[in-house]
């Protein structure tokens, strides 16, 4: 039986050159896995105490954020998941010729963000890939969901790579360095990213794709009336999805926040050209951890996310800066939600 390889990379480049299949770290010093807390606590505090305070949107997604974030995706007024679908599924064969017309027969398959893997799971009867690496910043959330598609797949090679992709973005030796591959970023998760991180983290993915492919879901801009409800669901849902970000820092920092003295902002942002997510204390109030406190005051927030919405000419604009070239674009008819395919 053909099983799935899992690789923890640690924090930082070195690390991460140093990476070790999973269950080979005697030294718990060395264990990349905890360097991975470690630098998520340090970052944590750091971000609490700039000015204004910032939490990075991947503090969402612990075991409850994940599913919290699945549930959103039901929701009728967050539009971006149902829409990509919809336009990945009508044209799937035109978007899978443009990625085997540049990378070949049988590529790499490299998931940014893959989860469940379900996304990608959608591409592989016709893209017929050699292997899949599945990218999450950890490799325990892709166990199960990789074990589970090796089985359905038993010949495509499949690792998990545990990895922090959101300042660095690079496979270890050995993984992925044979020939074009196609990098799969759906979702418009590179809204999280400012248009100059954005950039950088595009450039990123040419290199790993290698001359092959890249395929990116990006949700466009439209008016502040769809885009306010879908990040402010009538049910709350979104609300406890970023409240749940507070008792996730309690456990990765050791922190003493209160959800309930917190509330749930977003805002469309107009000049940034983004949704703003906010928690905003609901009264004057202390917040200490190992090492460290800060006091809010009543009405002050904490920014926990950015969620860029672009115009289809400025994204490729973008992508051609990266390096890309042969563009394409795919949307549904409102032109809410873009598709686009790019050979490195
Ligand atoms: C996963 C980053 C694409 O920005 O729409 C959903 C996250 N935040 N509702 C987005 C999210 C609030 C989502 N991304």
């Amino acid at each position: 039986m053909t099983l799935p390889r899992f690789i923890q990379t640690g924090p930082d480049a070195s690390a991460s050159r140093q990476s070790m299949a999973e269950g080979l770290a005697p030294d718990p010093a060395k264990n990349p896995a905890q360097n991975l807390a470690q630098n998520l606590a340090q970052e944590a505090a750091a971000g609490l105490l700039a000015q204004p305070a910032q939490v990075s949107p991947k503090f969402f997604y612990d075991a409850l954020g994940s599913r919290l974030f699945d549930a959103i995706t039901e929701l009728p007024e967050y539009y971006p998941t149902r829409t990509e679908a919809a336009v990945m599924a009508q044209h799937a064969a035109a978007m899978l010729d443009t990625v085997l017309g540049a990378t070949g027969p049988a590529p790499t398959l490299v998931d940014l963000g893959a989860g469940s893997c379900a996304k990608a799971a959608r591409l592989f009867a016709a893209l017929q890939p050699r292997r899949y690496v599945a990218v999450d910043i950890s490799a325990d959330y892709l166990r199960a969901a990789l074990q589970a598609l090796q089985r359905e797949h038993p010949a495509v090679e499949m690792v998990g790579l545990g990895l922090d992709f959101s300042t660095h973005l690079a496979l270890p030796p050995g993984v992925a360095d044979d020939g074009p591959a196609l990098v799969f970023y759906p979702g418009s998760s590179i809204g999280n990213f400012a248009p100059a991180d954005a950039l950088r983290l595009l450039q990123q993915a040419r290199q790993v794709a290698q001359g092959g492919a890249l395929m990116i879901g990006v949700d466009l801009l439209k008016p502040a009336s769809v885009l306010e409800p879908a990040y402010d669901d009538e049910l709350g849902v979104t609300a406890a999805f970023n409240l749940n970000l507070l008792k996730h820092l309690n456990r990765v920092l050791g922190s003493d926040f209160q959800p309930r003295g917190w509330q749930h902002v977003a805002l469309f942002n107009e000049a940034a050209s983004r949704v703003e997510m906010h928690l905003q204390a609901r009264h004057s109030v202390d917040v200490s951890w190992p090492g460290g406190c800060r006091h809010f005051v009543a009405g002050e927030r904490i920014h926990t996310e950015n969620s860029v919405k672009w115009q289809p000419q400025a994204f490729e604009a973008l992508l051609r800066e990266a390096g890309f070239r042969n563009l394409r674009r795919w949307t549904d008819p409102q032109q809410w939600f873009a598709v686009f395919v790019a050979t490195g």
